[in-house]
């Protein structure tokens, strides 16, 4: 499967969603996350995103490693959304914080 990463948090572009084929995105206030039973590994929605927030679960930053049952646990709780939604009005300046799990909206 694929994980969606902190850098997608208060960025959430949702250009990833549009690409899916098989939407498996879930989405909460501030972030997305893939859900692991649906994804069958396309890759296609990598290059999408602005801020490279998405990762085979096998290449997941060692620091990251939390966003893997992160994901599955959020995507049972959160909705399917396989359209473009606007990002937050202040997205750019999330988009190179670093250390923002706790600013995740569940
Ligand atoms: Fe969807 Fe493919 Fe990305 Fe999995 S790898 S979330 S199936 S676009
Ligand atoms: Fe998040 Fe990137 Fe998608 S910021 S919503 S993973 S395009």
């Amino acid at each position: 499967t694929y994980v969606v990463t902190e850098p997608c948090i208060r960025c959430r572009y949702t250009d990833c969603v549009e690409v899916c084929p098989v939407d498996c995105f879930h989405g909460g206030p501030n972030f997305l996350v893939i859900d692991p039973v649906e994804c069958i590994d396309c890759a296609v929605c990598v290059p999408e995103c602005p801020v490279d927030a998405i990762y085979p679960d096998d290449e997941v930053p060692a620091d990251q490693q939390e966003y893997i049952a992160l994901n599955e646990r959020l995507a049972q709780q959160w909705p399917v959304i396989k359209d473009r939604e606007d990002p937050p009005p202040d997205a750019e300046e999330w988009e190179n914080v670093r250390g923002k799990r706790h600013r995740l909206e569940e």
